[in-house]
């Protein structure tokens, strides 16, 4: 290997991968090592991590809790925008990677490394989304993707390499699947799930209760938006990650939000994923509904014909890109009158709309009320149905 480095900031978790990872760094680059995590509401224990890592090697730790931003800046805008990933997967782990990123390439910068490197594995769509981000971000970071340079190629090979040079890994009982999970949801493939056929176990999911378990009686609840962006349950002004939060215990407990699919990875492969992903689920429907009531027809019509677009950038790495920023501008636009209420009710797995309300609906009782007439003239409709219809009638003699 050709390329030389001083210093790389390491994506750092204090797991086997990464703690392999950070000592292989040392090694093969003969490097100082920055390790840098961050805290996108994995829920993980993050205290100790700056000890573990010096104790592996690294020259600093550095720690950011990217909650809110993660929410704020990027879960709400995927809500906004409709952002349904070939019409099922919310793409809970591919919002959070642009942001992991952009905070790595800063950390990266800032404590004066010459490089960057990341745990992804070269199979999956991780990869792309973290070096497209550096790209855009930073391009004069070198780039270590370990899992397609070294050897190592599963993990017991890790297991043995940090026997071997006594790594510090605390023994975690090995899951039969691989695990993602951040404030939006928690991600399981592989392993036992490579199989489209066989159904996941119960006791595999963490966010969501199973709908036949939940409770016999439904929850009803009230969303606030404002320019399409969520800000209240029931009333009560919350942060992004707190709403989120709330949002996923509520429907979690009513087993609201599973998914379960055969998707395509932008690196070419199918592959089977299973997501838990409740606030996000009662986040969508909630906003249609209240899209429903203050969106212009042809407003609405245009940003859904973006969404599917907008999901694949998302899901393809390409957050920090020129077509991103025209769609961003475009459905931030769509938004500014996007502002009221919706009632949902949480039941047994489904989330179900009872009401919508705004003090800017475009929507008329009396217009589209079948008893008054309101300024709607029945008469005018036989003209617009003739005129609509002239280059339907077949000539005569066809
Ligand atoms: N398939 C999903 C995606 O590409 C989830 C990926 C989960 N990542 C992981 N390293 N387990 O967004």
């Amino acid at each position: 290997m050709s390329r030389k480095v001083s210093r790389v900031c390491l994506a750092y978790s204090g797991g086997l991968d990464t703690s392999v990872i950070l000592h292989w760094l040392l090694d093969r680059y003969d490097c100082e090592v920055v390790a840098y995590t961050a805290d996108v509401g994995q829920e993980e224990e993050l205290s100790g991590l700056p000890q573990k890592a010096k104790e592996t090697g690294a020259i600093d730790c550095i720690v950011r809790d990217l909650r809110e931003e993660f929410v704020r800046d990027f879960v709400f805008p995927a809500i906004q925008g409709c952002a349904i990933y070939e019409g099922t997967y919310l793409l809970g782990t591919a919002l959070a990677r642009p942001l992991i990123a952009k905070h790595h390439a800063e950390v990266a910068r800032e404590t004066g490394c010459d490089a960057v490197s990341h745990g992804a594995t070269g199979k999956g769509n991780d990869q792309v989304r973290f070096e497209l981000t550096f790209r855009a971000l930073a391009p004069e970071l070198e780039i270590i993707a370990p899992w397609r340079e070294w050897d190592l190629r599963s993990r017991s090979d890790c297991i043995a390499y940090a026997q071997k040079y006594a790594i510090p890994i605390t023994a975690t009982l090995k899951k039969p699947y691989s695990i993602d999970r951040n404030l939006m949801h928690v991600s399981f493939e592989g392993g036992i799930l490579e199989d489209p056929w066989r159904a996941p176990e119960e006791e595999m999911f963490i966010l969501t209760q199973s709908p036949e378990a939940a409770p016999d009686t439904p929850s009803e609840i009230v969303i606030g938006f404002e320019c399409g962006a969520p800000v209240s349950i029931d009333g009560e002004r919350l942060s992004p990650a707190d709403l989120l939060h709330r949002l996923n215990q509520l429907a979690g407990s009513h087993g609201v939000g599973r998914v379960d699919m055969v998707e395509n990875r932008f690196v070419g492969l199918k592959s089977r994923g299973v997501y838990e992903t409740p606030g996000g689920c009662v986040l969508h429907a909630a906003h249609r509904a209240v899209e429903s009531i203050t969106l212009d027809r042809e407003v609405m019509h245009e940003r859904d014909r973006l969404s599917p677009r907008f999901a694949e950038l998302i899901y393809n790495g390409f957050w920090y890109s020129p077509e991103m920023e025209f769609m961003r501008a475009a459905i931030d636009s769509s938004q500014r009158n996007v502002t009221g209420e919706a009632r949902v009710k949480l039941f047994k797995g489904s989330v179900q709309v009872m009401g919508r309300r705004s003090p800017v609906s475009l929507y008329s009782e009396s217009l589209s009320s079948f008893e008054e007439d309101g300024g709607y003239d029945q008469a005018d409709a036989g003209g617009f149905i003739r005129l609509q219809g002239l280059r339907l009638a077949k000539p005569a003699g066809d």
